[in-house]
């Protein structure tokens, strides 16, 4: 885990940056999740970002023992911005951010049950997104029912109490033209959510 600071002033914001792309310099969410965190870390003076790579320190499988140690937990918790870089496998995220996402959606922290139903309690923080799959999966498309990927980052956040904001490159493995077309357009949008 990398843990720096932008300057020297009290530190007023923290960003956990979390990145699950098992393409290391090729990622499209790596790219995605830094462009993000370079824009908020320059709009913000004394933020203090938290990488956590997850593919280059996997967090183990969720056993009952594990839920013992709550520092996954606690370093979600604390941070005030969420930036995730979420590749589609296999149509849904990699397992490296799903055993994280195990930590995190805890009964009694995150989320609990009520009389009325489940409440989120989590809904203190920015959560964004960057999502990079290599078809299209818009809604209405033949493709859509395969799509398990946004809509369950949607959903999962949502139970927390969350409404995550998204940055997508689709297409990605629609040949060279469409990724650069594809990881072009994301990046602007970066500049937006940033701004
Ligand atoms: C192991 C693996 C599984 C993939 N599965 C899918 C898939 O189910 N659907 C899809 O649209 N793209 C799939 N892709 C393509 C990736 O979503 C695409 O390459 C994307 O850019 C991955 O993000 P990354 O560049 O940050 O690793 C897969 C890629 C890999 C390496």
């Amino acid at each position: 885990m990398l843990r720096y600071q932008n300057n020297t002033k009290e530190t007023i914001v923290t960003i956990l940056q979390l990145d699950s792309s098992i393409t290391g310099e090729n990622s499209v969410s790596r790219q995605l999740t830094r462009s993000i965190v370079e824009r908020l870390v320059a709009t913000a003076p004394g933020t203090e970002v938290i990488h956590r790579d997850l593919v280059a320190d996997p967090i183990d499988h969720l056993t009952l023992g594990a839920l013992a140690d709550s520092s996954v937990l606690d370093e979600f918790l604390a941070a005030d911005t969420v930036v995730i870089g979420a590749p589609m496998y296999n149509f849904t995220v990699p397992t490296q951010l799903k055993a994280w996402l195990d930590r995190v959606l805890v009964a009694g922290k995150t989320f609990r049950y009520t009389e009325n139903g489940p409440e989120g309690l989590a809904g203190d923080k920015r959560v964004i997104i960057a999502l990079a799959r290599g078809g299209f999966y818009e809604v209405g498309s033949p493709a859509s029912a395969l799509e398990h990927l946004e809509t369950y980052l949607r959903g999962v956040f949502g139970f927390i109490g969350i409404t995550p904001e998204f940055v997508a490159a689709d297409g990605i493995a629609m040949g060279p033209e469409q990724r650069e077309a594809s990881l072009a357009s994301a990046l602007d949008d970066t500049v937006r959510l940033a701004a």
